[in-house]
């Protein structure tokens, strides 16, 4: 489930290199047909929520991986509640259902049922009723994933050429951004790692980096370096209000709560490592992928 998505295509690719049969769940078949191009793929056409539909490609399966999630709500059906918790909710009937006991519940960083957001909240949620039900699970909790596609860097180097100037929002929280393809393959590791069972895994880069640095950082490597000026939280939260009009909703209230905290691994919390992989630093990854301007 979410395997069309930004992580889930590169963790299906990693999946089908290793030489699993992948199944992947799709509302829309017809936009992601380029996940076919690899070869043991089956695209399975079909809502999560629709009964019998997510048993169905259950069937048979090793081991399912959840990575279905928004970070803001939309109008049509996608509440944090419905989304994060009553998917999984549904998915664990489906996946004991048809005797599939592997789970691999793909969280978020700082996920807590009293967290500061309905995001982080529901994440929260969610894994409690992963960690309570019978089936072998595994959590995985990236801080922001970065990655040719994302939804971070990307969409940050497209702003920053439209603008002489950004204004940012907490621009002192800290993030510790993590590689698309070291969290792919931290799927694949927990998979084919029995010792993974009943663990949980949170999954940073190398370097802790303040949201100010991060977009600075950004602005370089993408050629298009741009003062950044931090918004007193008066004019932040109200800048994060005016955007949910936005088509798109870029930011939000709830994204803005998000951030309220720190997201950054502990020191002491298995990790990439733990997995043995070593984790990408995003200077590194940027270039590979948006490199263009002053590499200094
Ligand atoms: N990207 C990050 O920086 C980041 C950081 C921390 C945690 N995470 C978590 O990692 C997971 C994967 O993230 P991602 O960035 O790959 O997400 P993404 O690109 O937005 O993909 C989300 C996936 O969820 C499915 N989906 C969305 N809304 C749905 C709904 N209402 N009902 C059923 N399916 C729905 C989509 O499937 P279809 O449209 O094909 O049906 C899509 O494949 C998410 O749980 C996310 O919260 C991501």
């Amino acid at each position: 489930m979410g395997g069309t998505g930004f992580i889930g295509r590169h963790a299906a690719a990693r999946l089908v290199a290793r030489g699993h049969d992948v199944t992947v769940l799709t509302r829309a078949r017809h936009r992601n047909r380029g996940l076919l191009v690899l070869p043991t793929l089956r695209l399975v056409d079909g809502d999560p929520f629709d009964p019998g539909t997510l048993a169905a490609a259950m069937l048979g399966a090793d081991a399912v991986v959840n990575l279905v999630g928004v970070i803001n709500e939309t109008r049509r059906g996608g509440g944090f509640r419905h989304v994060h918790v009553e998917l999984v909710e549904h998915a664990i009937s489906a996946a004991l259902e048809v005797g599939v006991s592997r789970f691999i519940q793909v969280s978020a960083l700082k996920a807590r049922r009293d967290g500061p957001s309905a995001y982080l909240r529901t994440k929260g949620d969610a894994e409690r009723k992963v960690q309570d039900s019978s089936l072998a699970w595994t959590i995985l909790q990236p801080s922001v994933v970065f990655g040719p596609e994302d939804d971070f860097s990307i969409r940050l180097a497209r702003l920053l050429r439209l603008v002489p100037a950004l204004p940012l929002t907490r621009p002192n929280v800290r993030i510790a951004p993590v590689f698309v393809g070291d969290v792919a393959e931290a799927v694949v590791r927990v998979i084919e790692t029995p010792g993974a069972i009943g663990n949980s895994y949170q999954l940073c880069g190398p370097r802790v980096y303040s949201l100010r640095e991060l977009v600075t950082l950004i602005g370089r490597v993408a050629g298009t370096p741009r003062p950044v000026l931090g918004l007193p939280e008066t004019m932040a939260k109200l800048l994060a209000h005016l955007m949910e009009f936005i088509p798109g909703k870029p930011f939000s209230r709830d994204n803005y709560l998000t951030l309220s905290v720190h997201n950054i691994c502990d020191s002491d919390a298995p990790g990439l490592r733990a997995l043995g992989i070593s984790p990408t630093g995003l200077e590194t990854g940027l270039r590979r992928y948006m490199g263009s301007g002053d590499d200094g």
